[in-house]
């Protein structure tokens, strides 16, 4: 019951949203509504500017330039997939130079306003947007699954349908997260329109098993895994009560959306936009 009322709460909060929205009953610890002018970088103090990953078997080239990354100059910041005319694929992935431990005994949450380009999905095969935390401790030499992974949200080939998931264990197939697909869970998505996406880490309950990570689109939960369902305290612990940080990217091609085609175009219509990016802690 405290659950629903407090989410009740959240979404009557939504429907005046503006940037970082004031919830009772949270503070926000850190934030960016993405000012400047058309064609600045995002703050380079808050967010690096990645340029040389590509984990997934993508086909983009991550770069710096502000054909694929930049404020709007409308409060928001926009990463933007181009494809040369020899057909090579760039696009844009930011990482928050911050990260955030989840404080025992509270509510955090990570919290993303979100649109993406018109372009049908007929012509989006390949592109692969994602809202997303990793376990700072891949940045010290622990590998992928056993730093944490959370999804907050990733989409792909302009399919309606959102996905949150959460990757973690040692490795192994299965394991408490079945990797390699992760535990996660579906949301309908039928808009590319703005929408909220929020990751709740609720350390309240006392005993890990109790705490519960949840998945919320506009307020709504559509997914949730407790300490109990992972099982393993110190699994849990790379996910729950870790320091995570957070990346925006746009993807093209990869292991899941599959390779883009003829049909897939370029440019605004193909991109992900942010609104802001919040983490609020309960007081
Ligand atoms: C960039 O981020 C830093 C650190 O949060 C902040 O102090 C500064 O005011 C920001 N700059 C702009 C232009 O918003």
């Amino acid at each position: 019951m405290r659950v629903t009322l407090a989410l009740a709460s959240l979404f009557s909060a939504l429907v005046c949203a503006s940037p970082a929205p004031a919830y009772p009953g949270y503070k926000v610890i850190w934030s960016d509504s993405f000012p400047g002018n058309p064609g600045d970088k995002p703050n380079t103090s808050k967010w690096n500017i990645i340029t040389d990953v590509r984990t997934n078997g993508e086909v983009q080239t991550y770069t710096k330039s502000n054909k694929n990354l930049q404020i709007s100059g409308g409060d928001t910041v926009q990463l933007v997939p181009r494809k040369s005319a020899k057909g090579a694929w760039t696009s844009a992935r930011i990482e928050s130079k911050k990260a955030f431990t989840p404080a025992n005994g509270k509510i955090t949450m990570f919290e993303a306003t979100i649109r993406f380009g018109d372009t049908p999905a007929a012509h989006k095969q390949g592109i692969w947007p994602a809202f997303w935390m990793m376990g700072d401790a891949v940045h010290h030499g622990t590998p992928w699954p056993r730093c944490g992974e959370l999804d907050i949200m990733e989409t792909v080939n302009g399919l309606p349908t959102a996905y949150g998931t959460t990757h973690c264990g040692n490795g192994e197939k299965g394991g408490p997260c079945n990797e390699p697909n992760g535990r996660g869970a579906g949301v309908a998505l039928p808009d590319y329109g703005w929408h909220t996406w929020t990751l709740q880490i609720d350390r309240t309950p006392s005993g890990w098993k109790s705490e519960v990570i949840r998945w919320l689109k506009d307020g709504k939960v559509f997914h949730q895994v407790s300490g109990a369902d992972i099982g393993d305290q110190g699994i849990w612990g790379t996910l729950a009560h870790s320091p995570m940080f957070m990346i925006l990217n746009v993807a093209v091609g990869g292991s899941w959306p599959g390779s883009p085609n003829g049909a897939t175009t370029d440019s605004y219509g193909s991109m992900m936009e942010v609104e802001y990016v919040a983490v609020f802690r309960s007081t």
